[in-house]
């Protein structure tokens, strides 16, 4: 049964009963005062989690790749260069993307698993002058967590626009737009935030709005930020119809968030991440990602040696936990396991007693108990 069911892939994850009732209340006018005001609470309290008393704040029908559209068109015009730091398949997202404009792009691609060292940013911006940088604050394919505050300081008082993907890290992981100087932080809600999927949400500095501003026109018509401005500075106006439901359980999701707090959110990911890990640990398995550049957010795991994929997915659905596989060149030989967003100790415990029982069903040797005994001392 459908209800039965946990879903610990990374994005979209299990959503909270409180966020699913404010999902489920009527569908009302886009200019209702009550709805108005409901998102009106969303676009002030996405300004709090990503720490930014001067951001622009954006959320608009779409998705996460709408987010990276929004950010990447209104500040880098076709012709111009851009430099997109990729730690796997959502970092070479923007290249794709980048390359639909017409934009120039040049990539600072790390191996599967690790992350590309402050250095080589730095030699890359005194050789070149672009008009902006991408960083995936966690790629979703290989679980890298990028070193954005050392990037960040490299970018710091450069004319390059800091565009930073938060798709898998906003909500679970600090993020520091005032004092990263970040000029676009984009993400989505159905990871971290643990809200359904629907909207795309993206915050623009002042200087990035200046950016935009300076240009007559972008080649966008949804994605210009222009059109939506009057919307986000008085949602009681239209552009496009929003999906009012989906703002209700997003501004939801930022109440529970407001109301855990955002240390407390952060340290829960940091411990529950943890906990997984020395579960894993005590079940033999070996998590795919370099040890210093884990995310809080998710792990990717290899497949013990014998395993396959599908009977091993297969397993775990049996069990009633579905996990994602592996992307790329780990396809095949990799699982990865979403542990963000509004998901505590329970869910934990239930996902490694099926990881247990998965194994010992295809044949690998494990200590009945011994990872949930290991995860124990690092549950909150
Ligand atoms: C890091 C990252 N960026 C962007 C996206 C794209 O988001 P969406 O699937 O909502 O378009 C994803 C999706 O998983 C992601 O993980």
């Amino acid at each position: 049964m459908i209800e039965q069911i946990l879903t610990m892939i990374p994005g979209p994850t299990p959503v909270h009963p409180n966020i699913l009732l404010a999902l489920a209340k009527p569908t009302v006018s886009h200019v209702f005062p009550a709805f108005v005001a409901e998102f009106k609470a969303a676009l002030k309290d996405f300004r709090a989690l990503c720490k930014t008393t001067t951001g622009q704040p954006f959320i608009v029908a779409g998705g996460g790749t709408l987010s990276m559209e929004m950010g990447v068109v209104n500040l880098v015009g076709p012709g111009e260069k851009l430099l997109v730091i990729s730690h796997g398949y959502f970092g070479d997202r923007f290249v794709d993307l980048a390359n639909s404009f017409g934009i120039q792009v040049d990539v600072l691609r790390s191996e599967w698993g690790k992350a590309i060292p402050p250095q080589e940013l730095a030699k890359k911006l005194a050789a070149n002058t672009y008009a902006a940088v991408t960083v995936t604050h966690v790629d979703t394919s290989t679980g890298t967590i990028s070193p954005v505050p050392a990037y960040a300081e490299l970018l710091r008082g450069r004319g390059e626009m800091f565009i930073l993907d938060g798709v898998c890290a906003t909500g679970g992981i600090d993020e520091r737009f005032d004092e990263w100087g970040l000029d676009v932080l984009l993400t989505a809600p159905q990871k971290a935030i643990g809200a359904p999927p629907g909207v795309a949400l993206c915050l623009f500095s002042e200087r990035a709005m200046e950016r935009r501003r300076a240009r007559a026109s972008v080649p966008a018509y949804y994605a210009d930020i222009l059109r939506w401005l009057p919307i986000m500075q008085d949602p009681g106006k239209y552009y496009s119809t929003p999906c009012v439901n989906e703002i209700m359980a997003l501004a939801e999701a930022f109440r529970m968030i407001n109301t855990e707090g955002l240390d407390a959110r952060f340290s829960r990911h940091a411990k529950i991440a943890l906990a997984v890990r020395a579960g894993l640990g005590a079940l033999g398995l070996t998590v795919f990602t370099a040890a210093e550049s884990r995310a809080d957010t998710l792990s990717v795991i290899l497949l013990p040696v014998g395993v396959e994929d599908l009977p091993f997915r297969t397993g775990m659905a049996s069990r009633g936990i579905i996990v994602a596989g592996g992307l790329g060149p780990i396809a095949g030989k990799a699982f990865r396991l979403g542990h963000m967003g509004n998901i505590a100790a329970g869910e934990l415990v239930t996902i490694l007693g099926a990881l247990e029982g998965t194994l010992c069903s295809l044949g690998v040797a494990v200590t009945p108990g011994a990872a949930v005994a290991a995860a124990a001392s690092f549950l909150p």
